[in-house]
């Protein structure tokens, strides 16, 4: 049965029509596998791509579980859970990268994934370049490379929310001979990645599944066996390793992740549209306004949205004026993960892209993550936090 996304959520990674059996796949949590003899033993746990438990390093029946159900709701064919949502970036990156190689970066990649880039993989002779994440396909074709192996998208972007045209996009790095990876993120299960042209979709887990900012987690997904062998084997030869505790959570998390999402995604829209109309703000970046570059690819491409949006306020405001309003803030937290139950804001100017074109901003920035409060308690406080930003 060809299942909607509320019940795949429900459905996915359990076997429920096990009898007598718990709701939930168990906790296990393990390093040693005992094997019945000697002659049961398994020593091929360094190649095994299927999930089987012969040491904990490689899985335990958690992990299956939330792979099963990570690449199930992606319409993929694997998963590979990782420790944090960057090695979820990271690790295939170097699975897949030799020395010599080349990739394509969006300038509106989060920070972290730009400083791998410009860090360890130069170290280890493995070049990059960035690129305007609004590039149509005839702009980037002249940025590949002979040895170009990897295009890496990230839709929106961090900070800034361009929505990238990822079809046309993978359509050309498929033509020139490299890979697609794209940070799904924000996308949760509102993108499809894999009938978009999309071959490696990593997530943060940290974010909408966990959902209650108590866990650092990441998954790779993949969609055939060619790119699981890689994946798998890298993941592998790499010790990654993700916590079953946290991987538990997350499939605790996955069960809500529905009724929260659609909740902070409504919640988010009448706050950014509040914002829109308010003389300090000289614009929303967020995907479903028709100003955010890339909103027609949000139309064609997306089921909804979520709850991480951001402003630019008019240009007469100051860093230390938006310091000051965030500072004055009571439901807002001042922190930098999101997807979480809680309401957050940053100041994002700094943070963000290094090149021209479309990454100039005409004010200071800040990005909110909207939480399950009441929103009216929320623009109360917003109203009185841009009193302060205007210094009365
Ligand atoms: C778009 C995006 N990708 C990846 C990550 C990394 O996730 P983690 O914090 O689990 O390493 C983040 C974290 O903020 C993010 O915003």
């Amino acid at each position: 049965m060809a299942k909607k996304i509320e019940t795949a959520l429900v459905h996915a990674g359990r076997k429920p029509t096990k009898a007598y059996g718990f709701v939930n796949p168990p906790l296990v949590r393990g390093s040693t596998v005992l094997h019945a003899s000697n002659a049961a033993k398994d020593t091929t746990g360094q190649r095994r791509l299927e999930p089987v438990e012969i040491y904990g390093l490689y899985g335990t029946e958690t992990h299956f579980a939330l792979e099963a159900a990570i690449a199930e709701i992606e319409g993929g064919s694997h998963a590979q859970v990782t420790g944090s949502g960057l090695s979820a970036i990271t690790m295939p990156l170097l699975a897949y990268l030799k020395t010599g190689e080349h990739l394509l970066v969006p300038d509106s990649v989060y920070g972290p994934t730009r400083s791998f880039c410009d860090g360890l993989l130069r170290r280890y002779g493995i070049t990059t370049t960035y690129y305007d994440p609004m590039a149509t396909p005839e702009a980037l074709r002249p940025l590949f490379q002979p040895n170009t192996r990897v295009l890496f998208t990230e839709s929106p972007g961090s900070h800034t929310f361009e929505v990238q045209d990822i079809p046309a996009l993978s359509a050309l790095a498929h033509e020139l001979g490299a890979k697609v990876f794209l940070d799904n993120t924000w996308g949760i299960h509102h993108f499809q990645p894999f009938t978009r042209g999309v071959d490696v979709s990593i997530h943060a887990l940290t974010k909408y599944p966990g959902g209650h900012s108590d866990i650092i987690l990441g998954a790779v997904v993949v969609n055939t066996e060619a790119d699981w062998r890689w994946l798998r084997i890298g993941s592998l030869e790499l010790g990654n390793y993700a916590s079953p505790d946290d991987c538990w959570l997350a499939l605790r998390g996955l069960r809500t992740l529905h009724v929260r999402l659609k909740a902070q995604e409504a919640a988010a829209m009448r706050i950014a549209i509040w914002l829109e109309s308010r003389p300090e703000v000289a614009r929303v970046l967020h995907p479903a306004f028709p100003s955010c570059p890339g909103h027609e690819f949000y139309l064609r491409d997306f089921t909804g949205s979520c709850g991480l949006f951001g402003i630019v306020f008019q240009p007469q405001y100051t860093a230390a004026d938006v310091v000051r309003m965030i500072d004055g803030l009571e439901l807002f937290g001042i922190g930098a993960s999101w997807g979480g139950f809680e309401s957050l804001v940053l100041p994002t100017t700094g943070t963000i892209r290094r090149s021209a074109g479309t990454g100039v901003f005409e004010g200071e920035m800040a990005r909110f993550q909207i939480g399950l409060e009441n929103v009216d308690d929320l623009i109360e406080d917003l109203e009185l936090g841009l009193a302060i930003l205007r210094g009365a």
